[in-house]
């Protein structure tokens, strides 16, 4: 279990995280969301131990592993217990997939060569990917696979919490879904705990067992899916619907854009010919509403 308690930082005169208290249970996968420069990424480099608060601390476990003061090699140790996925995945783009997942354990571990392969194509299993994969090199890579064989290299190390910054920020509706499902199937076949960093509530919706929300330093909301749907803080309520619209408008172009204006062709058959139901791609337009009044 990993509690955050009274966490603060700031930059200069800045004071970006004010009194952070978080507690993320095991086994459950938490987002992280907040506005754009809401101390999201400052929050998640305290967690992995890339920087150190100001104030407060981090507890994993019930022991205390970030402090005011601690230096960075305190923290190796710890550091292990994690897998990260950073935005971009950051493989080494001279070596080829298999070699990318060798390389932390030929670096941090003494495991025979026969159980690197075994782990690494275990691993790749983990994301569903086959084992002729290694052989691919990270410039024939999508976004998508290079975030799957990202995640891969981080699962070699079998990490008790896996952190994720914006993990579907730069990628197309059908690989974020598939991330996500990524992230929740290591949740139910390994009970892994996840840290997911980001500022799409579509995501949040679909994966969180528990979502924060961070806002002006401080956690403002801690609850389900159902229970920041109902909160009454209109701040809230304005950040998750907009971001909402938001996730839609960008699912919408990307899986449905054809060459084709679609009101104008259903508007060129006779209304007597037309599809009794609006097609899926007007719903969240609002241009459903305003056909059905032309049709009458
Ligand atoms: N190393 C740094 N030095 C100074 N300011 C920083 C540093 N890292 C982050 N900040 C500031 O902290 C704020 C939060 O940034 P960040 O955590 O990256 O936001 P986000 O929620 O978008 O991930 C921003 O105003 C950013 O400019
Ligand atoms: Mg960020």
């Amino acid at each position: 279990m990993l509690k955050i308690e009274h966490l603060k930082k700031h930059f200069g005169k800045q004071a970006v995280l004010d009194d952070i208290n978080l507690r993320i249970n095991k086994g459950e996968i938490a987002c992280i969301i907040g506005q754009s420069g809401s101390g999201k990424t400052v929050l998640f480099r305290h967690i992995i131990g890339l920087i150190f608060p100001d104030g407060g601390r981090i507890l994993l476990d019930g022991k205390v592993i970030s402090y005011p003061g601690i230096r960075q090699q305190q923290f190796n140790e710890t550091r292990k217990r994690f897998g990260i996925l950073f935005q971009g995945a950051a493989l080494f783009d001279s070596m080829n997939v298999g070699e990318n997942l060798a390389f932390p354990l030929r670096e941090r571990t003494s495991l025979t060569e026969k159980e690197i392969q075994h782990t690494i194509v275990e691993s790749l299993e983990r994301v569903g990917l086959r084992e002729e994969f290694k052989e691919k090199m990270p410039a024939e890579l999508s976004g998508g696979m290079r975030s799957r064989v990202g995640l891969a290299r981080a699962l070699v190390m079998k990490p008790e919490i896996m952190l994720y910054d914006e993990p579907t920020s730069a990628l197309d509706p059908i690989m974020t879904e598939k991330i996500n499902d990524l992230i929740t199937s290591l949740r139910d076949k390994l009970n892994m705990t996840s840290i997911v960093v980001t500022h799409d509530i579509g995501s949040a919706y679909k994966i969180a067992d528990k979502i924060a929300m961070i806002h002006e330093g401080k956690i403002i909301f801690e609850g389900t899916p159902a229970e920041i749907r109902k909160t009454r803080n209109p701040y809230i309520q304005k950040f998750i619907r907009g971001q909402r619209k938001m996730h839609y408008a960008v699912e919408d172009e990307s899986t449905y854009a054809a060459p084709i204006d679609v009101n104008r062709l259903r508007k060129s058959i006779p209304a007597s010919r037309r599809f009794p139901s609006s097609p899926p791609f007007q719903s969240s337009t609002g241009t459903a509403a305003s056909d059905g009044a032309d049709e009458s």
